[in-house]
């Protein structure tokens, strides 16, 4: 596909990997909406990006969304959904289990009523991460979501083809949804990151360049691309 002159929607497109994915885009010629439930955040976006507030848990809202915003080529979904539940799952408080899935409902949501507006040969990418193929201890809700997110996009490809839809799986990224700051905030990341091939955290724009590769090349559907510093062949 060439993104020039295509019409693209971001969910999860005024922050971190979703940002940087409609920044990427909107240098290669797309028209993109940036969406989120507080586009604010996005701060100053260039001419070519169209910020809106939308909640991808509230599926008329987003039926609504879609309707109003007609044909489109492009669709990602990189929004983080709501909260995220850490911990032994024998532990687990179920409530937050439970929430750690609005996610999922939320890249459901988007796929049920934006991928009929998606244009024939028009391209989907949603974003799972690194724990859906290899949890790390206490990341079984993120695991279940993120692995829930992969079957999702292989089930509905075959359904919804000549449209792609892929999913591209970051592993430890540096983007606002960790929030700390400072010396905690690189402690952390060095952390987090020490056994990975690559020890370092990943630029959303790292990320936004699988999310670009998935678009313009025609030839790939229904798959995972994974973009994690080596964390799924780590010791
Ligand atoms: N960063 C990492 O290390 C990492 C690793 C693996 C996977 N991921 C996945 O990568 C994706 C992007 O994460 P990120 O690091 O870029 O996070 P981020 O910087 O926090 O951005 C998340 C975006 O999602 C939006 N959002 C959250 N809930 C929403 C909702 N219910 N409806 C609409 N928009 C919503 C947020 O804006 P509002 O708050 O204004 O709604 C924001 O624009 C997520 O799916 C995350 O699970 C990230």
């Amino acid at each position: 596909m060439d993104i020039a002159g295509k019409k693209a929607i971001v969910l999860g497109g005024t922050s971190g990997i979703g940002l940087a994915t409609s920044l990427m885009l909107v240098e290669k010629g797309a028209d993109v909406v940036a969406v989120s439930r507080d586009p604010s955040k996005a701060g100053d976006v260039p001419a070519g990006i169209r910020l809106a507030a939308l909640d991808s848990r509230d599926s008329e809202a987003v039926e609504a969304f879609f309707n109003a915003e007609g044909d489109i080529d492009i669709l990602v979904n990189s929004a983080t959904g709501g909260s995220r539940a850490f911990g032994p799952f024998m532990e687990m408080d179920m409530k937050g289990f439970q929430g750690s899935f609005d996610k999922l409902w939320g890249y459901a949501n988007v796929l049920r009523y934006g991928a009929s507006h998606v244009r024939d040969h028009g391209s989907i990418v949603l974003v799972s991460g690194s724990p859906a193929r290899k949890p790390k201890p206490g990341q079984i809700a993120l695991s279940a979501v993120g692995g829930a997110v992969e079957a999702l996009a292989r089930a509905i490809a075959a359904e919804i083809a000549p449209k792609r839809v892929n999913v591209v799986s970051p592993g430890i990224i540096d983007t606002p949804m960790v929030a700390l700051s400072g010396e905690d905030r690189a402690k952390h990341y060095q952390n987090v990151t020490k056994t990975h091939l690559v020890d370092r955290a990943g630029h959303p724009a790292e990320v936004a360049q699988a999310i670009i590769f998935a678009i313009e090349n025609d030839f790939i559907t229904g798959t995972t691309i994974d973009v994690d510093g080596g964390w799924l062949v780590a010791q």
